[in-house]
């Protein structure tokens, strides 16, 4: 038996596996296919301040190895979550990351505050690199000023761990990592979608509703693990990796990368209750390696 159990930022994990913003709703739809529980944590689809319908369709296009999204943030808003959507995440035996964005780093700081008197949200993790946001998203998280401002203002703001998540869309990624960790970040969630188009030749058109969209899936996980890897070297503050993790051991290449934890995305669409077979096999995996804590690996990569 190898022990799994994971301290991200302060946060308790039963086990380093989570699903990623935006892929998995607020739970409940994934109740009937995945036992909730065997999760070390859930992370939110991206509440904003004002409820949002999202981006025209269409909003999602499948990609070699991959998909393209639009989805333009759609959500109920941070009242409606909290009403409708968080007594049932509240019930659930895992850990609840709550992610944000807004369009200024003072609505960032009042959404905040408004989470910290909710009880029994283990972090909140800031989506400061959503390319489906005109008024926010990455357009912060391309910046190193304007991400510090954002960490900066939600780390004075509430006494929950903060996590920054980062776009691959940038020259620097180091640059941005350490601006974050200077405006307070407890820990780092890489990476977002990168920036994408799908085309049709025949109607010469763009498929995507907003023309552009977000990549995801296997086809982004090299680009993931290069980015981690110069983040690692770059910030101490722990990190939760992602993009394209779709088994066992596509998790475990990133643990030894530099992720302290990681989040399963696209893969829920293929495989709703894969993320339970990750956890599964992380532990079947580092039992057989003779591993018998799962945190030994992590940073482990020799170069
Ligand atoms: C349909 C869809 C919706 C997404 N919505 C959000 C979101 O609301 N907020 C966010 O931070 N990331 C969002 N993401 C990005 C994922 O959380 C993740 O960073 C990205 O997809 C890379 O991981 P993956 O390859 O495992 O999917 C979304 C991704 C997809 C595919």
């Amino acid at each position: 038996m190898t022990d799994l159990r994971t301290n991200f930022a302060g946060i308790e994990l039963r086990n380093p596996v989570l699903l990623a913003s935006g892929t998995c709703g607020y739970g409940e739809e994934l109740a009937p296919f995945l036992d909730l529980s065997r999760l070390g944590g859930i992370v939110t689809k991206t509440i904003t301040p004002e409820p949002r319908a999202g981006n025209a369709p269409p909003r999602i296009v499948e990609t070699a190895a991959g998909m393209l999204n639009s989805i333009g943030l759609q959500n109920p808003g941070l009242q409606g979550f909290i009403v409708d959507k968080w007594p049932y995440l509240a019930a659930l035996d895992t850990k609840i990351i709550v992610n944000i964005a807004a369009p200024t780093a003072a609505l960032h700081a009042e959404m905040a505050a408004r989470l910290d008197d909710v009880e029994g949200i283990a972090g909140i993790e800031v989506n400061i690199s959503s390319p489906n946001m005109k008024d926010g998203g990455m357009l912060f998280g391309c910046s190193p000023t304007a991400s510090n401002e954002v960490i900066a203002a939600v780390r004075a703001a509430t006494r929950l761990p903060v996590i920054a998540k980062l776009t691959p869309n940038v020259t620097d990624i180091a640059a941005i990592a350490r601006a974050v960790v200077d405006g307070g970040a407890d820990g780092i969630a890489m990476i977002n979608t990168l920036l994408g188009m799908a085309v049709d030749w025949r109607t010469r058109k763009p498929i995507l509703g907003n023309i552009t969209g977000g990549l995801s899936g296997p086809a982004i996980k090299p680009v993931a693990l290069a980015l981690l890897w110069k983040v690692h070297q770059a910030v101490d503050v722990p990190i939760m990796g992602l993009g394209g993790i779709t088994s066992a051991e596509d998790a475990l290449e990133f643990l030894v990368t530099g992720a302290t934890a990681v989040q399963v995305g696209t893969a829920t669409f293929i495989e709703p209750g894969g993320a339970a077979d990750i956890v599964a096999g992380i532990e079947s995996h580092c039992a057989a390696a003779g591993i018998s804590r799962v945190g030994e690996l992590v940073g482990t990569l020799g170069v």
